[in-house]
């Protein structure tokens, strides 16, 4: 593959999902794609390269390609302290806000709070949110607080990591990774190799494509975004369009969350910072 058509496929990857690979990624891109090229119909990546660069493309193509060029890494309570944080400081006022909001419009269908996981991946930091709702809805719901007050929503761009997500079966490795046992045996079935998470958990998601890169505040209000491990991979132009949106979408008071390595410093300025423990939230004020 030479420079141009190297720049070709990077370029159709920036287009399609905003993804910036800059030039010192080939390998990686010639790591990902190989595998693919036979499914796609081409012989080599220089082939390729002439497909993406020559206009309009098969949707069967992008979703191959997506597929094999977004990272999907996750885990169950990934990096433990941001899940310390929703647990004891946005679980509480999330309580709040359900039983203020019932007493407001007692009558008003659906979950009283929303949450969304805006790059899910395989659905593991979704589904660790939703066993923590669970834990203290058991705990402290008291009947005034119930699961069904609470909707996640999980998006992604990628088609594969999310039919595992909706699928909610993960194997032993997968569980492995992150997820207390106790928790396991509350909120898992075992079926030989495989774990499902409990209907009860599975209830309160939703799981659909999204790519963040499009506009998205038609998707409605919420009260917590999680975003993490995602804007890394975008320009600044990018984030900042990203995260105007995600300002515009959070209720009064509603916290955003990001990965461990990314903040909003030079992006931003409308949220405000907290922390909880090693935890960095931003708020809407
Ligand atoms: C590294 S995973 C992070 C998963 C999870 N948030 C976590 O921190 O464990 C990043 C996810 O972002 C998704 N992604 C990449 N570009 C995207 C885009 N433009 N819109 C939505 N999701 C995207 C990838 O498919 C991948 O599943």
């Amino acid at each position: 593959m030479n420079t141009g058509e190297y720049k070709a496929i990077t370029n159709y990857v920036f287009n399609t999902c905003g993804i910036v690979l800059g030039e010192d990624k080939q390998y990686l891109v010639q790591q990902r794609l190989t595998p693919v090229l036979p499914d796609l119909g081409c012989k080599d990546l220089t082939d390729l390269a002439k497909r993406l660069s020559g206009g309009v493309t098969s949707f069967v193509t992008r979703e191959k390609i997506v597929n094999a060029m977004t990272t999907n890494e996750t885990s169950f309570f990934r990096d433990g302290h941001p899940f310390v944080a929703f647990r004891d400081k946005m679980l509480p006022d999330l309580f709040k806000r359900v039983r203020e909001r019932k007493a407001r419009s007692y009558q008003r269908r659906g979950p009283k709070v929303s949450i969304w996981c805006a790059a899910v991946s395989t659905g593991q930091e979704a589904y660790s949110l939703g066993m923590l709702i669970a834990d203290a809805v058991k705990l402290k719901g008291m009947g005034t607080v119930l699961l069904e007050d609470f909707g996640i929503l999980g998006t992604d761009i990628s088609s594969r990591v999310l039919s595992k997500a909706l699928e909610a079966k993960y194997t032993v490795l997968d569980v492995a990774r992150g997820l207390p046992p106790e928790m396991r045996d509350r909120y898992f079935e075992r079926d030989g190799d495989s774990f499902h998470v409990r209907k009860e958990i599975c209830g309160m998601m939703e799981f659909k494509a999204l790519n963040i890169q499009e506009p998205f505040s038609q998707l409605g209000g919420f009260d917590v975004i999680l975003c993490r491990n995602i804007l890394i991979y975008f320009n600044d132009d990018a984030k900042r369009k990203i995260l105007a949106q995600f300002f515009q979408i959070l209720a009064p008071g509603g916290y955003l969350m990001l990965g461990s390595a990314e903040n909003l410093y030079g992006l931003n300025k409308d949220f405000v910072t907290e922390r909880y423990g090693a935890t960095v939230m931003y708020r809407k004020p």
